[in-house]
């Protein structure tokens, strides 16, 4: 089992996968990075969730995000599948599925989780920033399929908090209010925040939310 945490690096790993060989940094490159999991090949929520992540291409890119999904089935399964996602979720899939036959790297990133299922993956997410540091994890049982555009929102929230001292908060949406971090004062806070902000109470002080960079 992996003891990977929050800021750990993202271990690198060569795969075969649906697009050939590929070195995962590589594939990265200076970007952002989704590594996620399923459990089978020709299964229905699996065929759900990857035909939206093949929809949802614009928004990764916008972002900067590359995606790499991984099941323990071979290639040729994999291919044989995207024809059905393909056709079934009315898409085309643009990113590569690894084919993790070995379980290597299922194991590296702990998506095996035995009492859950002995040989197949979870649903895992790890969503990776340009230093290849590992800025967020979720595991999601194989009956839940993932909220997709959670995804995009927690990206959205981490890339602000990388180029800005704010923090997001319940609920937030890209555009609305951001909490200054604590760790600013409030008379630092009138110079960096230059839109204004609000102390609602003198740990919890909100602000528009800065422009990205
Ligand atoms: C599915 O993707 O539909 C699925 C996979 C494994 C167990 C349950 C559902």
């Amino acid at each position: 089992m992996s003891d990977l945490r929050l800021g750990d690096k993202a271990p690198n790993f060569d795969a075969e996968t649906s697009e050939g060989k590929i070195n995962f940094y590589e594939f990265l490159g200076d970007g952002w990075g989704i590594l996620f999991s399923h459990p089978a090949d020709y299964t229905p929520v699996c065929t759900t969730e990857l035909g939206v992540t093949a929809k949802y291409k614009d928004e990764f890119e916008k972002r900067d995000v590359k995606v790499m999904a991984l099941s323990v089935d071979g290639v040729e399964s994999h291919k044989g599948w995207i024809e059905d996602i393909n056709s079934t979720q009315n898409t085309t899939v643009n990113f590569p599925i690894i084919a993790d036959e070995d379980r290597k790297i299922a194991n590296l990133y702990g998506m095996i989780h035995p009492k859950a299922d002995n040989t197949l993956t979870v649903r895992s997410v790890f969503i990776i920033d340009p230093e290849k540091t590992i800025k967020l994890m979720i595991t999601y049982p194989a009956s839940t399929g993932r909220n997709f555009d959670e995804l995009l929102r927690v990206i959205d929230s981490l890339q602000l908090t990388a180029n800005h001292k704010v923090a997001t908060p319940a609920n937030w949406k890209n555009g609305e209010d951001v909490v200054i971090s604590p760790a600013i004062s409030s008379e630092d806070a009138k110079n960096i925040f230059t839109k204004g902000f609000k102390e609602v109470k003198p740990y919890l002080r909100m602000t528009p939310q800065p422009d990205k960079k």
